[in-house]
């Protein structure tokens, strides 16, 4: 494949899985690595204020629907963003699942440190099974961990099992086909629109190539043994499974949800980008047109947007 692989740069922000690696992690001492890891998760809280996973759904108020219910964040990693929309909500009981170890016992350090009227809990799980009781979730919200999943179809059974009767599932997550980012590798290829030319399985084996050639500097960015495979493995163990908006669609009817509807989000609307220039924001609501029509809701949706009823 002709790409032109870059390093990536150590940013702490971003990579949050890889920094637990990353030597400028590993050599502090344990109270440094507490006062680093409290400072990661009131960051990630400013971002979420910041761009809240609201913005997603314009034409719901979780303000005057999650009030004093009980929520669950699929994918939560470090728990900022949970904990930012817990309190936004004032949901009663906020659980958030993630399969990082790490990032749960993170959550779970700063959560029991926080004083609020919402009850937080993380749990270390895969999406694919969880332990909670059926019908026990009156909402589920999932930001940008779909397309991370093993099985797509497992996890969205698994929501339909926990989700009381009407109970409903947020999901916004990046389609495989989206020209700048869906295969996750932006970072290091520098090149957009792949995805759009390969499948998952071909850039996977491009990104291997390329982090095997890199030194041992870069260590922490190498994958973890358990996403190896045939499956995407990118920034340091996270896979992408290649999920564009018909192969949710379908998974999702498969699965016998009662009503399934999609927010129509145009490329770059909730992004830096748009905050910042007023003309790229009204650029990108023009595109909303184009999102009616199936045919272009992968390439031009900032996110695929669905909202799913049990
Ligand atoms: C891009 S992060 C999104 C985190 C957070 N929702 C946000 O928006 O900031 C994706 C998260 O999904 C988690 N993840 C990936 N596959 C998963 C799985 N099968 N089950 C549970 N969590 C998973 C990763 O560990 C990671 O924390």
């Amino acid at each position: 494949m002709n790409i032109f692989p870059n390093k990536p740069k150590y940013q702490e922000n971003h990579f949050v899985q890889e920094i637990f690696r990353h030597e400028k992690y590993t050599s502090l001492s344990q109270q440094e690595k507490e006062i680093f890891l409290d400072r990661l998760v009131n960051l990630n809280i400013k971002e979420a204020r910041r761009k809240p996973f609201d913005l997603f759904f314009p034409s719901h108020s979780f303000k005057d629907l999650l009030i004093d219910k009980k929520v669950l964040d699929l994918g939560c990693s470090i728990g900022g963003t949970t904990i930012q929309m817990g309190e936004d909500w004032k949901v009663k009981e906020f659980q958030g699942i993630d399969v990082s170890e790490e990032s749960i016992a993170i959550g779970n350090r700063f959560a029991s440190n926080f004083s609020s009227d919402t009850v937080y809990g993380f749990s270390c799980s895969y999406a694919e099974k969880m332990s909670f009781a059926d019908e026990s979730f009156d909402a589920i919200v999932s930001d940008d961990t779909i397309e991370h999943v093993r099985s797509v179809k497992e996890t969205l059974l698994e929501c339909k099992r926990i989700l009381k009767k009407d109970g409903v599932a947020y999901i916004v997550f990046p389609s495989f086909k989206l020209p700048f980012g869906g295969a996750h590798i932006g970072s290091v290829t520098k090149t957009p629109f792949l995805e759009w030319f390969f499948s998952p399985k071909t850039i996977n084996g491009a990104y291997q190539e390329i982090v095997a050639k890199w030194g041992d500097d870069l260590n922490w960015y190498k994958p973890r043994k358990e996403s190896e495979g045939d499956w995407a493995v990118v920034k340091g163990g996270i896979g992408v499974n290649g999920t564009t908006y018909k192969k949710f669609l379908s998974t999702a009817n498969d699965v016998g949800f009662k009503e399934i509807s999609f927010e129509r989000i145009p490329l770059l609307l909730i992004s830096n980008t748009a905050s910042k220039y007023p003309i790229v924001k009204f650029m990108s609501s023009m595109l909303k047109p184009l999102l009616s029509i199936d045919f272009f809701k992968d390439y031009l949706s900032h996110r695929l947007v669905f909202v799913l009823k049990k």
